[in-house]
């Protein structure tokens, strides 16, 4: 589904910020990527959904290249940034139907309304987003990937600001979404999640790939967050 290969990037054409990125993610892989603050996981995941460009290497999706075909990859995807930003001025409803229109999904007003219920929004759809707190926004943005289906799900910190329900909600979505054949790719702090909802983990450290493998390997003699601090220590 994915194949990152050699990927770098530098912010100021002197540093590089991430270097010689590789990754794969195939159909049905909920991959977590984590490290420290500033490790390189946002800017991974902005080259990967083709709204940062990069020097060198090159990211395909489903065999098409970013560089060279982002409509085509980007119309497989789901980006949720880290911290959603939505035009205000829209209703949730009205955020929901322009995302839909734009993946070309039929607008399915019973569906649409179940998982508002699920996430705790009917009561807010036809309130403006201005008025939502910052886990509103975050569950809006979530249940509107979700309804169009894309074949790629990129989270940049989804559990972040959720509460308990909401939490608990998403991570049973993510399971059965690649349970279907769908991949995620997403970063995450919360390693205890992710040890329970990944079944492949890549540790970065300061822009390179430190650590990358299946989940089951990696925690085989001690728990991610262990193994995850003894990386990061050393
Ligand atoms: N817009 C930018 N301009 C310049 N440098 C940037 C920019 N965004 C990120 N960086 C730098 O790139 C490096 C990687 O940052 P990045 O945001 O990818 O980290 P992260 O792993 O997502 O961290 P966090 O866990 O805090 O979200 C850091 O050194 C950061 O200072
Ligand atoms: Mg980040």
């Amino acid at each position: 589904m994915i194949r990152i290969d050699k990927l770098s990037k530098s912010y100021d054409g002197k540093k590089n910020a991430i270097e010689n990125i590789d990754l794969t993610i195939c159909d049905g892989d909920i991959f977590g990527f984590v490290g420290l603050n500033g490790a390189g996981k946002s800017t991974t995941i902005k080259c990967l959904v083709g709204i940062l460009p990069f020097e060198s290497g090159e990211i395909t999706v489903n065999g098409k290249s970013i560089k060279t075909d982002p409509v085509a990859c980007k119309s497989e995807m789901a980006y949720i940034a880290d911290n959603p930003e939505i035009y205000s001025y829209m209703k949730g409803i009205d955020y929901i139907r322009f995302m839909l229109a734009i993946y070309r999904t039929p607008f399915d007003n019973a569906k649409v309304l179940k998982m508002a219920e699920e996430f705790e929004l009917a009561d807010v759809l036809n309130n403006l987003v201005s008025s939502y707190s910052h886990g509103m926004r975050q569950k809006l943005v979530l249940l509107t990937a979700f309804l169009h289906e894309p074949k790629l799900l990129v989270l940049d910190e989804p559990f972040v600001g959720l509460d308990p329900k909401a939490t608990h909600m998403l991570r049973t979505m993510m399971t059965e979404y690649a349970a279907k054949g769908n991949s995620i790719f997403f970063s995450t702090h919360v390693l205890e999640v992710a040890e329970k909802l990944c079944n492949k983990v890549a540790i970065i450290k300061d822009g390179r790939i430190a650590v990358n493998g299946t989940m089951e390997e990696i925690t085989k003699s001690s728990s991610l967050e262990e193994f995850f601090l003894e990386v990061n220590n050393g």
